[in-house]
C-alpha cells in the first residue's frame, strides 16, 4: 500500500496521482492536503514519512510546489530515504542505489506526463543491494547514534 501526500503546491499534482493509480488498480491511502487552500507541509510530510518508517505503507510519495520542502522534511524522519525526483534516469537509480522509500516531486515543476513516468519507473525498480547496502547502513549508523 502507497501512502500520499501533499501541500496546497502539490494538490494538483497528488490528483493526478490519484487518478493513475486508481485506473492502475494500485492501492494508496491519502494524507492530505485535501485542497488548494495554503498548508504547512512538514506536518503532512513528516506523518506520512513517520507511518513508512513503522512498515504501515510500503512506499510514500509525497507532492509540493518544489518537492524539495517535503524531501526535507521527510528525510528528517529515521529510516526514511526520500528522493526528490525530476528525470527517469534518477527515478530508477534511486531506487537501485538508494532503496528511496520516499519519492518527492515538485507540483509546480514538472509536466504531467513526466511525473508519471517517474511514478512507474519508481514503482517498478528494486534496490540492486551489494555495495550500496554498505552505503545505506552507513547512513543508519549515524541515524542511530
Ligand atoms: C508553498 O508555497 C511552497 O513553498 C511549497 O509547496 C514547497 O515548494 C516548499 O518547498
Amino acid at each position: 500500500m502507497l501512502a500520499l501526500g501533499c501541500d496546497h503546491g502539490g494538490y494538483r499534482l497528488k490528483e493526478i496521482i490519484k487518478d493513475y493509480l486508481d485506473k492502475k488498480s494500485i492501492q494508496y491511502k491519502d494524507f492530505g492536503s485535501f485542497s488548494e487552500e495554503s498548508v504547512d507541509y512538514p506536518e503532512i510530510a513528516i506523518n506520512l514519512s513517520e507511518e513508512v518508517a513503522k512498515g504501515n505503507y510500503d512506499k510514500g510519495i509525497l507532492c509540493c510546489g518544489t518537492g524539495v520542502g517535503v524531501s526535507i522534511a521527510s528525510n528528517k524522519v529515521k529510516g526514511i530515504r526520500a528522493a526528490l525526483v525530476g528525470d527517469c534516469f534518477t527515478a530508477k537509480a534511486t531506487r537501485e542505489h538508494n532503496d528511496s522509500n520516499v519519492l518527492c516531486l515538485g507540483g509546480r515543476v514538472i509536466g504531467e506526463e513526466l511525473a508519471l513516468m517517474i511514478i512507474d519507473i519508481w514503482l517498478n525498480t528494486e534496490f540492486i543491494g551489494k555495495h550500496h547496502t554498505k552505503r545505506l547502513d552507513q547512513i543508519a549508523d549515524y541515524e542511530n547514534k
